[in-house]
């Protein structure tokens, strides 16, 4: 019998937020993906102060020595260092966890990447997976690793439909008979709505407001389609003219406007990617229906605005922001499985 007692974890590296889990003992780790250092000086290397929800914390509130960096920009590493420090962080914090398997052991990893990831790309997450301390790592794309979270039967001769929209990405792709048919990774998801909010009050208002607060307002009103509420939220804000603080009541029609264009790309990819599946798998995805996933499926309107536009059944999975780490565990139950999926 060959002795494989090493230990496991999955991991989805977003590009807002980072998830790990081990089999046996579910989520252990879910914190955004950001890390707050002291700056660079001459002969110092920077050093990481904190992480994860206290590193975002920070954000637009840190002094000229610190520095809060996000190690992930659209779904892949943009900060080496950052990553590498983000990745030990986790590591030391899922192997406080009690466990049975000795510590002498790197921990092995299955780790989400982006099906539009370059080599280059997926070669920066193993060799930052390696510095940080994990042993051996298998990337797998993200886009499976969600359908497999998702609870699709992927390896069946049965094509699904697949459509995440996380902070930094937006990718959808066809799957059948266990891999990918035809998939597309769009540079655009929740930060870039975020932005287009940020833009569109400083032009209709002239204020401005931070990254934070503009997320707040797209969870808070955000919709892609009329909801019958039309509710209103006030949004504080520094005025461009005066530097003084100053607050605009904006309403859900407004946030509905300023997402719209970037709404409309997804929309048109999606579509375009329909109509490049081969007939057969049409039937099969009209007939099970189209899989949202990611923080981005839980806008407002997504699924009536998805089925109104393909003509086809939409459902939401279940905690669409767990499925890729979910889908990462059950992997680790099949190795023939996921020998065959890493790439
Ligand atoms: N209720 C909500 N309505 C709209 N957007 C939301 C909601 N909840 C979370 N989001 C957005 O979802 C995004 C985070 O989703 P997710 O955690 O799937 O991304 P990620 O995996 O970190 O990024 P990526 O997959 O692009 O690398 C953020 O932009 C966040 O603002
Ligand atoms: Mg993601």
């Amino acid at each position: 019998m060959k002795l494989n007692f090493s230990f496991s974890i999955a991991i989805d590296l977003g590009t807002a937020n980072t998830l790990a889990a081990v089999p046996g003992k579910g989520i252990i780790f879910d914190e955004p993906t950001v890390v707050a250092r002291l700056k660079k000086r001459p002969g110092v290397k920077p050093k990481p102060i904190a992480f994860g929800g206290k590193a975002k914390k920070m954000i637009g509130r840190e002094p000229q020595t610190i520095e809060v960096v996000a190690p992930l920009k659209n779904g892949v590493i943009a900060d080496f260092d950052a990553a590498v420090a983000f990745l030990a962080y986790l590591l030391d914090i899922v192997t406080q966890l009690p466990s049975r398997w000795p510590r002498l052991l790197k921990p092995q990893a299955i780790i989400g990447v982006p099906s539009g990831a370059t080599e280059v790309e997926k070669r920066a997450v193993r060799a930052a997976a390696e510095q940080a301390g994990l042993g051996r790592v298998y990337l797998v794309e993200e886009l499976i690793l969600a359908a497999l979270g998702a609870g699709l039967a992927i390896e069946k001769a049965v094509g699904h439909l697949i459509f995440d929209l996380g902070a930094g990405v937006t990718e959808m792709g066809v799957i059948s008979l266990g891999g990918l048919v035809l998939q597309r990774c769009l540079q655009l998801g929740g930060q870039r709505m975020d932005q287009a909010i940020i833009d569109f009050v400083r032009l209709k208002y002239g204020l401005l407001i931070g990254r934070i607060m503009a997320e707040k307002v797209k969870i808070n009103l955000g919709s892609v389609l009329p909801t019958g509420e039309e509710r209103k939220m006030r949004l504080p804000g520094r005025d461009l003219e005066t530097g003084l603080p100053r607050e605009v009541e904006i309403s859900e029609a407004e946030i509905r406007e300023a997402i719209s264009p970037l709404i409309q790309e997804m929309i048109t990819n999606l579509t375009e990617l329909i109509e490049e599946t081969p007939p057969e798998l049409t039937l099969d995805i009209a007939r099970r229906g189209i899989v949202l996933t990611g923080g981005g499926a839980q806008l407002r309107g997504m699924e009536p605005l998805i089925a109104e536009t393909t003509k086809m059944p939409v459902w939401t999975a279940k905690q669409p922001r767990e499925v890729v780490v979910r889908g990462g565990v059950k992997l680790w139950q099949n190795r023939d499985q996921l020998k065959s999926l890493a790439t």
